[in-house]
């Protein structure tokens, strides 16, 4: 019987901290039921094949193909992750059957990306008999970076693999990327009566087109400018000492969203579900007004979500477009659909698609037989 291993790893919603994982900020993700799944079969020879449940295309090729500028699309996200692994020392055999296939919906702003790289990870992982403790998650978190930033071509910054890696069901993960520290943020608002939705805009949107990494060079320029490592050692004054506006604005969405994870922390901590959902809101206007990566879509989604009756709602993820998050109580979730729907209808837009969105559980290891 041929050895295979199937693996899940889910794909994420980020509460609130966007835009800061390339900052050395910090971040604070759940997991999402929906996940990709990946089977992973040794055969004989040097051949590996990929496949995917949702996409026509059969790559083959070996493990010297795998590497950066050798393939693209969303086979690089699985063949990278070959190659960073083989890059990290681990253990890759030279034959292998690739088969994916999922539930995260593909561009919507909830890293089907990260949850494809992690799964193939753990898979290889599982097939070559090693253990996923927690220092193996942390280790692949960075192998699966260097599949998409090095191969995918996506100048991503490691929350979203973190979180399909690191996060516990019922928990967020607050991220802190300047020293690499991890904690557990129970989320009580269920038992409080609330629910958390994702609202799916449908507008696709891709890392690797040129806005995200614009962005990220625009963050890089303004903590030049102020003589910083990064912008997590900016403060306000700082932020008023750029000359430029533009990373005058980029700078002041880094600095208050850095301030805002802390806030929002505290107030779960506290059960403060108004000050969790104001903190969400603000996070949203300044991503829109300031960092400037929202579209009308999401916005029309924000303000609907608010006026029917969330107590907080904001885009997550990167943003043009994707996907956005509100918080609102369990008996409002139908009227809130109901009314982003029809928002949706009178102002032109394609249909959005409607997801729960309860804290799930992290990547895992399936099954191993033969
Ligand atoms: C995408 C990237 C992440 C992060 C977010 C914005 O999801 O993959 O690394 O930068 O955008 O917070």
């Amino acid at each position: 019987m041929t050895r295979t291993a199937v693996a899940r790893a889910p794909g994420r919603v980020n509460l609130v901290g966007e835009h800061t994982d390339y900052n050395d900020g910090v971040c604070l993700p759940i997991a999402l039921p929906q996940d990709t799944v990946a089977r992973v079969s040794l055969r004989a020879g040097d051949r590996i094949s990929i496949t995917s449940a949702q996409q026509a295309s059969v790559w083959t090729g070996d493990l010297a193909g795998c590497g950066p500028g050798r393939v693209d699309g969303w086979v690089a996200y699985v063949a990278g992750v070959l190659w960073a692994l083989d890059q990290e020392g681990y253990d890759v055999p030279p034959g292998l059957d690739v088969h994916v296939t999922g539930t995260v919906p593909l561009g919507a702003g909830l890293s089907s990306s990260a949850s494809l790289e992690v799964a193939v990870a753990v898979g290889v992982l599982a097939l070559t008999g090693r253990r996923l403790d927690e220092s193996e998650r942390r280790r692949l978190v960075q192998v699966c970076r260097r599949a998409e930033t090095e191969v995918a071509g996506a100048p991503t910054g490691g929350l979203d693999q973190s979180a399909a890696l690191l996060t516990e069901p019922g928990c967020a993960l607050l991220l802190d990327f300047q020293d690499g520290s991890t904690a557990t943020v129970p989320l009580g608002w269920t038992a409080a009566g609330l629910e958390l939705v994702v609202i799916d805009t449908g507008v696709s949107h891709a890392l690797t087109a040129g806005d995200y990494g614009a962005r990220r060079r625009e963050c890089e320029d303004a903590a030049l400018a102020l003589g910083l490592p990064s912008l997590r050692d900016a403060d306000e004054d700082a932020v008023r000492r750029l000359a430029d506006a533009t990373l005058r604005r980029r700078a002041a969405h880094v600095v208050s969203e850095n301030a805002r994870v802390l806030s929002v922390v505290a107030a779960l901590d506290r059960g403060s579900w108004t000050d969790v959902g104001e903190l969400f809101t603000a996070s949203h206007a300044s991503l829109r007004d300031a960092f400037e990566v929202s579209c009308p879509e999401l916005d029309l989604a924000v303000d609907t979500a608010l006026a029917a009756g969330a107590l907080g709602a904001r885009m997550t993820g990167g943003g043009f477009g994707g996907s956005a998050i509100a918080l609102l109580p369990a008996d409002r979730v139908d009227a809130v659909r109901r009314a982003v729907d029809t928002a949706y209808a009178d102002a032109g837009f394609r249909a959005p698609r409607h997801l729960d969105a309860p804290a799930s559980a992290a990547a895992r290891v399936v099954e191993v037989s033969g």
